[in-house]
């Protein structure tokens, strides 16, 4: 295992020149001063363009070139590109490489919003399937593969499919299955796989889509792995995608000027993988093993707990991942979060009944200890109550009028809600529970969808993503 990367930029940095290139701060000597008393010159003396020695992101010359190769060996993948936009930018080129104008996607209803970017940007149609939900846990798994070949078996020219894996919550469906079947019918499958950077590392970890088959996987290595914010990488595998065509689409979505720093933090985390990867994430496996055990004592959070077998859309679970359900005790995950981060302990996602805790080998035991005193005062202070019934179950997809592509470039206006059914819906409603979009742009506003809007509403769910904070008024397409 070797960095190329990091020893160019190291080599140029201390090696004397006078820099007659962009970025306009010369080896950090022209920072502000606040950035200079902050983290002083030494960052800037890693920030470099492409120079030749360096290369760019699509060439195959050059430390970025050796480096993305060295990555796609170490995550098993045949091509890797490194990406300097998240894995927003991932998603965006991955259906641009796939889905032309006016062409169907298949893809989950709860997907994350840069999915339904990519569909407006490049033109597609979405085919929507429900992710199985379990609204005891109030929780969306995966998609399943009968869901999946019902919609290829319906629509002939789908042509590619995406899925999530793995959920927020670390929950991956039967991906396997899945990629048989996209398989069968001649279709690509792209991963969205921001949460599962980690998982080709440990074998108790779920295995990763790779291995279970996907064509493309896009993953946030800043998420779960060592690698600033915003670094990511798209993997690729396989005769199905047209790699050129994706080459082009990530350059469609990214800067000319990708930071040196995201790219040389991607190569660390894979260089860290490479040689310690197992061990590192024994040792996180086992943390989460700790607070999991502890969370089970907690008289009023240790009633709700992951199905043990699995189940539709429920295959595998990411034990780095850890969610409390918070069914039991008189609190919301959203006032959970502001006492927890009040204690100093700072959760990654809270929901209407549940809270959700990214773990890596970046925690310490300290951090363990300081969730499960943050958790115990939770259980100890507020009283216990009996789980309300689920809310709302998902509701009938209603049916596509436009494309999101069109919906986005037609001019809307905002009509009071009991106006707005059969008139196209121009922006994306979802309402938590169940956190699955209702409405998506381009979709006729149905009696149906209104109904269930008004049931969250008056049951006291959320409802996010109207640009009314009022929920008086739908932005409607105006034609
Ligand atoms: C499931 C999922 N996909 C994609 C993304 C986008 O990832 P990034 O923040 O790396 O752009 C996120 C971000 O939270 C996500 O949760």
């Amino acid at each position: 295992m070797d960095f190329p990367l990091i020893r160019q930029l190291k080599h140029l940095g201390q090696h004397p020149h006078a820099p007659f290139y962009a970025p306009g701060h010369k080896l950090g000597r022209g920072m502000g001063a606040p950035w200079r008393e902050w983290l002083g010159e030494e960052v800037g003396r890693a920030d470099f363009p492409e120079l030749p020695e360096v290369g760019n992101l699509f060439g195959t010359t050059g430390a970025i070139a050796k480096t993305q190769h060295l990555a796609a060996q170490t995550f098993g993948a045949q091509e890797t590109f490194f990406l300097v936009n998240g894995s927003t930018g991932g998603i965006l080129a991955a259906i641009l490489a796939t889905c032309g104008e006016g062409e169907r996607l298949l893809l989950p209803r709860n997907v994350h919003q840069s999915a339904l970017h990519g569909l407006i940007l490049s033109g597609a149609m979405p085919v929507f399937i429900q992710p199985e939900y379990d609204p005891g846990r109030d929780v969306a798994y995966g998609v399943t593969p009968e869901a999946v070949e019902g919609a290829l078996g319906e629509y002939s020219d789908i042509k590619a499919v995406l899925v999530v894996y793995p959920t927020y919550q670390g929950i991956g469906g039967d991906l396997e299955a899945i990629a048989n079947i996209t398989h069968h019918y001649g279709v690509p499958l792209l991963v969205d796989e921001a949460h599962g950077a980690h998982f080709a590392f440990h074998p108790d970890l779920p295995p990763s889509a790779l291995s279970l088959g996907a064509d493309l996987t896009v993953q946030s290595t800043h998420k779960v792995l060592g690698a600033l914010s915003q670094a990511s990488m798209v993997h690729v595998q396989g005769p199905r995608l047209d790699r050129a065509r994706l080459n082009h689409a990530l350059r469609l979505v990214q800067s000319t000027s990708p930071n040196s720093l995201l790219l040389a933090s991607l190569e660390s985390a894979t260089y860290q993988m490479a040689t310690e990867g197992e061990a590192l994430l024994t040792e996180t496996l086992a943390l989460a093993a700790q607070a999991e055990a502890a969370i089970a004592t907690l008289p009023s959070l240790n009633r709700v707990d992951w199905p043990t077998v699995p189940r539709p859309g429920y295959q595998w679970r990411d034990r780095t991942r850890l969610t409390v359900f918070l069914q039991h005790l008189a609190l919301t995950g959203f006032e959970a979060d502001e006492i927890l981060q009040q204690l100093g302990v700072i959760p990654e996602l809270p929901l209407e009944k549940s809270l959700t805790f990214i773990l890596t080998f970046g925690n310490t035991p300290q951090d363990i200890e300081a969730l499960i005193s943050g958790l115990e005062y939770l259980s100890a202070t507020f009283p216990p109550q009996d789980p309300s019934p689920p809310l709302i179950l998902p509701s009938p997809l209603p049916p596509p009028r436009l494309t999101p592509r069109e919906a986005f470039f037609r001019p809307k206006i905002a009509l009071p809600i009991a106006q707005t059914i059969g008139r196209i819906c121009g922006e994306s409603i979802c309402c938590y529970p169940p956190g699955i979009p209702l409405l998506m742009p381009g979709e006729e506003i149905t009696a149906t969808a209104l109904a269930a809007l008004e049931q969250v509403l008056h049951l006291g769910g959320e409802i996010i993503g109207l640009q009314d904070a009022n929920f008086e008024t739908l932005l409607v397409v105006n034609c």
